[in-house]
């Protein structure tokens, strides 16, 4: 597939539901955006037909831009993923995927919302504070690259 082109600043990309005919555009956004943490086409494939995740892409002219990924089990809920283009980072994509889940998180019955980021992750672990996600603790070498992961918290109720 050829590069994506760059997007007009006044372009923004719409969230809604992950589908099969996704999945290339989000393992190709997600290789370049997590290397050797990228997930196997087989996961995805795994997580769009396995109950309690949902699945949500941002796509603009018909190019996924951004993806992330919810799992909810009870009053608990994890954040699987979150990635946004690095073309279009900067633009509130992040923030809008962000909300999407933690909207559904609430709207099935969670309590809690979990996450880990990449401790040197800094814009994500910025994101993820100003929704008002609090560290829990840290994980050491919990990356491919023995990078430390830091473990953080929302209160869904509270917001
Ligand atoms: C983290 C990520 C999803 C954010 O997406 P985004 O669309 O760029 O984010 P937004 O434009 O919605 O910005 C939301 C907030 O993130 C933070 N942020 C975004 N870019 C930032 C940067 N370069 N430096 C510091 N904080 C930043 C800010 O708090 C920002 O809020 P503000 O605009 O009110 O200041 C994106 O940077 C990304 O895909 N990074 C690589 C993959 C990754 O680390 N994923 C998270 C795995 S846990």
């Amino acid at each position: 597939m050829p590069p994506a082109p760059a997007v007009p600043p006044d372009h923004t990309p719409r969230i809604q539901p992950m589908r099969w005919w996704h999945v290339d555009e989000v393992v190709r956004l997600d290789r370049e955006l997590f290397a050797a943490d990228a997930w196997a086409p087989e996961l995805f494939w795994a997580e769009l037909t396995t109950a309690g995740r949902s699945y949500w892409v941002a796509e603009d002219a018909g190019r996924v831009r951004g993806f992330a990924g919810l799992a909810v089990s009870g009053p608990d809920a994890d954040v699987q993923t979150v990635g946004v283009d690095a073309a279009v980072q900067g633009r509130g994509v992040g923030r809008s995927l962000m909300s999407t889940l933690i909207d559904a998180a609430a709207g099935q019955g969670a309590t809690r919302l979990m996450l880990e980021v990449r401790e040197d992750a800094v814009p994500a672990r910025r994101l993820y504070e100003s929704l008002g996600f609090t560290v829990l603790g840290r994980r050491r070498g919990y990356y491919a690259d023995d990078v430390t992961a830091v473990l953080m918290r929302l209160d869904v109720r509270a917001r």
